[in-house]
């Protein structure tokens, strides 16, 4: 049995103030019990969260990493870094990182392999846009988007990873999938993972990001092949972040 996972991706938000008073509010109204429970800060701010969070069940991710593994990329963190600052999953794939940042399905799987190296969970960020899916080409593009990484990697690289399906056009939008539309979607996942591997199908947890709120996370989570979600505006307020975690 897949156990449950809830992400929070703060995205380029936050301060030093802001997270202290996140963190005590969350941490009070949250039961971490139930699911894995991983909070994706800035970077600057991810030492800050790890000290908050050292005590408790809750995990620590990162954004973005850099897709080479250390050197003369200025600006840049490595997957060693992120290790050593204590993250235990990051997300790569983005949509947002796709779109505005133009990283190739190349750099995710480069990105992907440096992070199991590093003894980090890969969150592997997948979807289409509005008019993908108008032209019904959304299986394609999201299975693409996974089988660039599987033949990279190897599908043997993707147990104990994390797939998060994330319809571009629901994103920020309040435009939520509905659970039949994003079941559909993670169950065409599972059944594609099987071809390759069909333990590794089993046991990879595919989660819904795009809109999740707390009025929609239940019925969401309930789907049989959605194991949890990635949540961004929601995320940033610790009530709602914690009555979606509480849900499962
Ligand atoms: O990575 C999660 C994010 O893309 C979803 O954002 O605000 O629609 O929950 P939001």
């Amino acid at each position: 049995m897949r156990r449950p996972i809830i992400i929070a991706n703060w995205k380029m938000n936050g301060s030093r103030e802001k997270n202290t008073s996140f963190l005590e509010h969350f941490l009070t109204a949250v039961n971490a019990e139930t699911c894995d429970i991983v909070i994706c800060p800035p970077l600057p701010y991810l030492s800050q969260i790890q000290q908050s969070i050292e005590i408790t069940a809750i995990n620590l991710g990162s954004q973005n990493v850099c897709q080479y593994p250390e050197g003369a990329y200025t600006g840049e963190t490595s997957a060693t870094m992120l290790a050593d600052l204590g993250c235990q999953y990051c997300l790569i794939g983005h949509s947002e990182r796709r779109l505005i940042f133009n990283e190739s399905d190349k750099s995710i799987a480069d990105k992907f392999l440096l992070l199991k190296k590093n003894n980090i969970t890969p969150v592997l960020c997948v979807g289409e846009t509005l008019q993908q899916r108008e032209n019904n080409e959304t299986e394609q593009v999201v299975l693409s988007q996974i089988d660039s990484v599987i033949h990279s990697v190897g599908i043997n690289n993707f147990i104990d990873s994390v797939i998060a399906y994330e319809p571009v056009w629901s994103i920020g939008t309040g435009l939520t999938a509905t659970p039949e539309q994003a079941q559909s979607v993670h169950l065409a996942i599972r059944n594609h993972l099987k071809t390759h591997n069909s333990q590794t199908a089993s046991g990879t947890r595919i989660v819904y990001g795009g809109s999740v709120k707390p009025e929609n996370a239940a019925d969401l989570f309930s789907q049989p092949d959605i194991d949890g979600g990635l949540i961004g505006g929601a995320s940033l307020k610790a009530e709602s972040f914690a009555e979606i975690c509480n849900v499962l």
